[in-house]
């Protein structure tokens, strides 16, 4: 999923040099490098380079002075959109470019008529909730959603309602 335009931190608390924009072709070995210690530490699914590249029209990525510090892939479905490949660089952690990738990605869901954003996640679920997503217990995800959870990887899923929220977006 493409944003139309960059998105430029300026809220409170955020580095203004901070820009969340489209990744690009050029991105990919960036945001492989990137994912790569968050793999090793079993937090983010492992892809390829060559997954990254044909899937380069999902991602965005966040840069600091025009280094790339976080990425995150948006894939669309009918009942939502589904957040993965999520990840800052340890030393930009805790700036709030998190944040702002979230927002962006709940900004893009509403602007397309999703109702819902949806991560799946095996150490970050206090993260999710602490930016307003609840946790879907086991029992009450539908089957289609199963896929998002890889089989056997023990992570939870969180969805954030993007409808009945106010927003001038
Ligand atoms: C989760 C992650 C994307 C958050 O990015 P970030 O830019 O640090 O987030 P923000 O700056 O917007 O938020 C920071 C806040 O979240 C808290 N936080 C960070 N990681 C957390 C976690 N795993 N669980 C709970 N809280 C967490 C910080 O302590 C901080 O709290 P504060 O605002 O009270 O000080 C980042 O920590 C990361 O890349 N983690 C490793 C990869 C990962 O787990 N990705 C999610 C896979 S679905």
């Amino acid at each position: 999923m493409r944003d139309e335009m960059p998105v430029v931190g300026g809220f409170e608390g955020a580095a203004p040099e901070v820009v969340v924009r489209p990744a690009r072709t050029e991105d990919a070995v960036l945001i492989a490098d990137l994912s790569a210690s968050f793999v090793v530490s079993d937090k983010l699914v492992r892809r390829s380079l060559k997954e990254l590249n044909e899937r380069i029209h999902e991602l965005s990525v966040a840069t600091r002075d025009g280094v790339l510090v976080g990425c995150m892939g948006l894939s669309r479905y009918p009942h939502g959109i589904v957040v993965y490949n999520f990840c800052i660089a340890p030393d930009a952690q805790g700036n709030g470019i998190g944040g702002l990738l979230v927002d962006h990605a709940a900004r893009l869901g509403r602007r397309s008529g999703h109702r819902r954003l949806l991560a799946a996640s095996k150490y970050a679920g206090d993260w999710f909730i602490k930016r307003g997503f609840e946790r879907i217990l086991p029992e009450k995800i539908p089957d289609e959603w199963l896929k998002f959870l890889c089989p056997g990887r023990g992570s939870c899923l969180f969805q954030l309602e993007l409808l009945d929220q106010n927003s001038s977006d």
